[in-house]
C-alpha cells in the first residue's frame, strides 16, 4: 500500500505557481482573488483564512470581505457587481454554504462566469461536461491532478464516485469520464453500494459520513481517494476507514494531508489561470 501524499504534491504545485505568478508580474499583471465570507460559521472562518494565507504565500494579491450575518443581500449583490467590472480582480469567491436567509445559488450566479474560480456555475460545469475549456471545480480537479502526479492510468478504468453534489461528486464523475474511466455515481439511493464499489479500480468516496467505506466494501489493489472531511470524536477523519482499507487498497490518501491542500492548490491555479487569459 502506499500513501498518496497531498501535501507534498500540493506543494509542488504551489511552487510552479509560484514562478509563473512572479512571470505575470514582470509583465505588470499581479494576479488577484476576491474573498468574500458572510457570517461567522467556524469552519468557514478558518477555511478562508488558509485561503488568504495560500494566496500570500503564493504571491497572489487577495481582497477579503466580511460581512456580519444580518447584511442585506443587496449589498452583497453590490459588491460582487463592482468586483465583476474590476479589470485588477481576476478571481470571485463566496465561502459557502452562507446564512439560511441568503439565496446562495443566486449570489453564485451572480460571479461573472469568467472570474468563477470555484467552477461552481452552470456555464463552467457546462464546459466540463461539454470537454471544453474553462474552470474546473478545485476539490475534484485536485482530485484529478493526484492521480496525475501519483503515476495512475485513469483510461477505461472502472472507477466508481460516492456522493453526487455539485461541487463534488457530478464534477468528479465529468473529470474522470474526460480521462476516459468508465464512470458510476453511487448516492444515499443506490441499491447494493457493496456490490459496485467492489468492482472500482479507483474509488472516490465524497459522502460526507465518517468511516462510511469500510474495507469489505473495496476491491484488492484499489486506488481509494477520501474527499471526505468530518468530525470524530474530536478528530478530523475522512469518509474511509484509513486502518482497514489502507490493507487492501494500492494507493490510498489520508485525512489530512490528502485532498484536502489540493483544494486550495487548484484555486489559486484558477486564479492564475483567470491572470493569465487576460
Ligand atoms: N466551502 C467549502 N469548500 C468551499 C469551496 O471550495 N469554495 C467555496 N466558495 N466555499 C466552500
Amino acid at each position: 500500500m502506499g500513501i498518496i501524499d497531498g501535501k507534498a504534491i500540493s506543494l509542488r504545485i504551489r511552487e510552479e505557481l509560484k514562478e509563473k505568478v512572479s512571470a505575470l508580474k514582470k509583465r505588470k499583471i499581479s494576479p488577484c482573488l476576491a474573498v468574500i465570507m458572510i457570517g461567522d460559521d467556524p469552519a468557514s472562518a478558518i477555511y478562508v483564512r488558509n485561503k488568504i494565507k495560500a494566496c500570500e504565500d503564493t504571491g497572489i494579491k487577495s481582497l477579503s470581505y466580511h460581512f456580519d450575518a444580518d447584511v442585506e443581500e443587496k449589498q452583497v449583490e453590490k459588491l460582487i457587481d463592482s468586483l465583476n467590472c474590476d479589470d485588477s480582480v481576476h478571481g470571485i469567491l463566496v465561502q459557502v454554504p452562507l446564512p439560511r436567509k441568503f439565496n446562495e445559488k443566486a449570489l453564485l450566479a451572480r460571479i461573472d462566469v469568467s472570474k468563477d474560480v470555484d467552477g461552481f456555475s452552470a456555464y463552467n460545469i457546462g464546459q466540463l461536461a461539454l470537454g471544453n475549456d474553462g474552470f474546473k471545480s478545485c476539490t475534484p480537479y485536485g482530485v484529478i491532478k493526484l492521480l496525475e502526479y501519483s503515476n495512475v492510468d485513469i483510461a477505461g478504468k472502472n472507477a466508481v464516485v460516492i456522493g453526487r453534489s455539485n461541487t463534488v461528486g457530478k464534477p468528479m464523475a465529468l473529470m474522470l469520464l474526460e480521462k476516459n474511466a468508465t464512470v458510476t455515481i453511487c448516492h444515499s439511493k443506490t441499491r447494493d453500494l457493496k456490490n459496485i464499489t467492489s468492482n472500482a479500480d479507483i474509488l472516490i468516496a465524497a459522502i460526507g459520513k465518517a468511516h462510511f467505506v469500510t474495507a469489505d466494501m473495496v476491491k484488492e489493489g484499489a486506488v481509494v481517494i477520501d474527499v471526505g472531511i468530518n468530525k470524530l470524536d474530536g478528530k478530523t477523519v475522512g469518509d474511509v476507514c484509513f486502518d482497514e482499507v489502507s490493507k487492501k487498497a494500492s494507493l490510498i490518501t489520508p485525512v489530512p494531508g490528502g485532498v484536502g491542500p489540493m483544494t486550495i492548490t487548484m484555486l489559486l491555479f484558477n486564479t492564475l489561470k483567470s491572470a493569465e487569459s487576460r
